[in-house]
């Protein structure tokens, strides 16, 4: 197989992460005989610091013509003073949006030998297995109205939570199928009870749900939701829900697993998918070798599978980043007594012998 993969490290321990997930996929491409080539981008504070914009016109058609894009973070409290448009931020939005990846998938699952490094009982955690369906190019981060205008006396702050039948029906889809390989259940999460976005999301849900007899489909409000995943998270499967909603409940499903440092996300829709941890770019432990590349190495081992098809490679990755935790390697987010401290290099350097072993 020959492809080419967009590599946009962007800010922070993203330069540090980043390389070590392509030191693997690499490794990747030499055992299994693929040709991968690896074209490098700015994207994000790095970018505005060159060229002015969080998300240069180079970087969106290198991204447009590879085969997958592999990005690590953006931002930082360096770039938070600038005017809104002109942020970081607007550069991962910006490639969403462009590239048409409408649905997030933010695995959660537990590594049984980190049950220790969760704030979580053991007992809460032990066993969860969930996926995040997260709808990414819709919702208030791109509904219209949204600005900030003057009124008298002050100022108006707007944003808009919109979804149409088609952008729920796609979404909802995604949801189903990626059931239809796990356990089979779908909790949609809204906020039916109040909100009319939320009224449509449920019935199209249960419209395209004619479809999955055999998924089990339930709803659930938001607000419940968040409180589920810290009662029982193992109730899940496939949580299924809008922009804003799995922004907020990803962060929180990857503190069951441990740390944030661990999860992986794909973003998928009709072009080139995207690959990136699900953490941002932890701006106070940057450039310190203290970063957990786990997550930037799960997320490149779900761009083997996911755009390349490549089931077999991607779990060898996976089978070296739990071999090496079993070996007791840990990074300091998920470090506890009895077990090695490492940095981001060592980790990644310990992983890559395992997959050279494997
Ligand atoms: C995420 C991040 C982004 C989001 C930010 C950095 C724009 O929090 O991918 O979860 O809100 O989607
Ligand atoms: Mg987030």
């Amino acid at each position: 197989m020959k492809a080419r993969i967009a590599v946009l490290p962007g800010d922070g321990v993203g330069q540090e992460i980043v390389p070590e997930a392509v030191r693997l996929l690499k490794a990747v491409g030499e055992r299994f005989h693929h040709v991968f080539e690896f074209v490098s981008g700015d994207v994000g504070g790095s970018a505005i610091d060159k060229v002015g914009v969080p998300l240069p016109q180079e970087t969106l058609a290198l991204a447009q013509q590879s085969d997958a894009v592999l990005l690590g973070a953006v931002g930082g409290p360096r770039w938070d003073g600038l005017e809104y448009h002109r942020r970081p931020e607007r550069a991962l939005l910006g490639l969403r949006e462009q590239l048409g990846l409408f649905a997030n998938l933010r695995p959660a699952r537990l590594y049984p030998m980190l049950a220790e490094a969760s704030t979580l009982k053991r007992e809460v955690i032990e066993g969860i297995d969930l996926l995040v369906v997260r709808e990414l190019t819709g919702g208030i981060y791109f509904g219209k109205p949204k600005g900030i205008e003057k009124i008298p006396g002050g100022e108006r702050g707007v944003n808009t939570e919109v979804y149409t039948t088609e952008e729920i029906r796609r979404i909802a889809k995604v949801a189903f199928e990626a059931a239809r390989k796990r356990r089979r259940r779908v909790t949609s999460v809204d906020k039916a009870n109040v909100l009319e976005s939320s009224e449509l999301w449920r019935r199209v849900v249960i419209e395209v749900h004619t479809g999955y007899p055999d998924v089990e489909l339930s709803h659930m409000y938001v607000d419940n939701c968040a409180m589920q995943l810290v009662r029982n998270p193992r109730q899940f499967d496939v949580l299924l829900t809008t922009n804003l909603f799995g922004d907020i409940l990803s962060d929180e499903a990857a503190m069951l697993t441990g740390s944030i440092g661990m999860l992986p996300s794909a973003s998928l829709g009709a072009r080139a998918g995207l690959y990136e941890p699900i953490h941002g770019s932890a701006p106070d432990i940057a450039g310190k070798n203290l970063a957990n590349p786990i997550a930037t190495i799960a997320s490149a081992a779900m761009m083997l599978a996911y755009t390349f098809h490549l089931d077999k490679e991607a779990e060898a990755i996976e089978h070296a980043i739990l071999k090496a935790l079993e070996q007791g390697y840990r990074t300091r987010d998920i470090h506890s007594r009895g077990t090695k401290l490492v940095g981001t290099a060592e980790m990644g350097q310990v992983i890559l012998e395992n997959f050279n072993q494997g």
